[in-house]
C-alpha cells in the first residue's frame, strides 16, 4: 500500500519569500525519499489559471484549483508544496478542509521589507497607481491566526527557513526523523 502525502502551504505577502523558501525545501524533502511537486502561484497562473485576474472571486478560484491539484497529489503519496499569496483566510480554510493533510506556513515578512525587495516591481507600480488589486497595497492580506508554523525571513536565510520547516515536519510526525548514523560499536 502506498503512503499518503501531505500539503505544505506557504502563504504571505508578495515578495515575502514563498517561492525562494519552497525551492530550498524541495531538495531537502527529495533527499528524504519523498516525491515533491512545487505548485507556485505564478506558474499555475501561466497555465491552469491563465484565465484569471486578481479580483476576490478570481483569487478564490485560483486557490480552489491549486487546492484540488494539491489534494490529488497528496492522496497519491506526493508532497505538494504550495507557494501562493492566498490572501483570504476562507480559501486557506477550504484548502485545509479539502486536502486534510495540511501544514500551513506563514511567511511573515513585513510589508516594508517586501516592498523593499519588490522582486517584480509590483509594489512600485501599485504605489504609482499603475496597477490595482495589489495584495498589501490596495487589496487585503488576511494573515493566518493560527498557522502551523511561522517563518521569519529577516533573521533567517532561505536555507535556514527550509530547515526549520523540515524540523517542524519531523517534530509533528509528518516525516520520519533523519536516519541517525549508529554509534560505532566498541571492539
Ligand atoms: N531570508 C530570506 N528568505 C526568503 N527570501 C529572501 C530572504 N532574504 C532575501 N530574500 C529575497 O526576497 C525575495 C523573495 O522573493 P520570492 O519570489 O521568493 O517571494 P514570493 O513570496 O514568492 O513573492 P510572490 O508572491 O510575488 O511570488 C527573493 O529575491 C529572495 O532572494
Ligand atoms: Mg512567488
Amino acid at each position: 500500500m502506498s503512503h499518503h502525502g501531505f500539503c505544505i502551504w506557504l502563504t504571505g505577502l508578495p515578495s515575502a519569500g514563498k517561492t525562494t523558501i519552497a525551492k530550498a525545501l524541495v531538495p531537502k524533502l527529495k533527499a528524504r525519499g519523498w516525491n515533491v511537486e512545487l505548485l507556485d502561484g505564478d506558474e499555475v497562473r501561466k497555465g491552469l489559471s491563465a484565465d484569471l485576474g486578481f479580483d476576490r472571486k478570481a483569487r478564490e478560484v485560483h486557490a480552489a484549483r491549486v487546492t484540488y491539484v494539491a489534494k490529488v497529489l497528496a492522496r497519491n503519496g506526493v508532497i505538494p508544496i504550495v507557494a501562493l499569496i492566498s490572501p483570504y483566510a476562507s480559501s486557506r480554510a477550504k484548502a485545509r478542509a479539502e486536502i486534510g493533510s495540511f501544514v500551513e506556513v506563514h511567511v511573515t515578512t513585513p510589508i516594508e521589507v517586501c516592498e523593499e525587495r519588490d522582486v517584480k516591481g509590483l509594489y512600485k507600480k501599485a504605489r504609482a497607481g499603475e496597477i490595482h488589486e495589489m495584495t498589501g497595497v490596495d487589496d487585503p492580506y488576511e494573515a493566518p491566526e493560527r498557522p502551523d508554523l511561522t517563518i521569519d525571513t529577516i533573521h533567517f536565510t532561505p536555507d535556514q527557513s527550509a530547515t526549520s520547516i523540515l524540523d517542524h515536519l519531523e517534530r509533528t510526525g509528518w516525516i520520519a526523523a533523519a536516519a541517525t548514523v549508529p554509534a560505532p560499536t566498541a571492539r
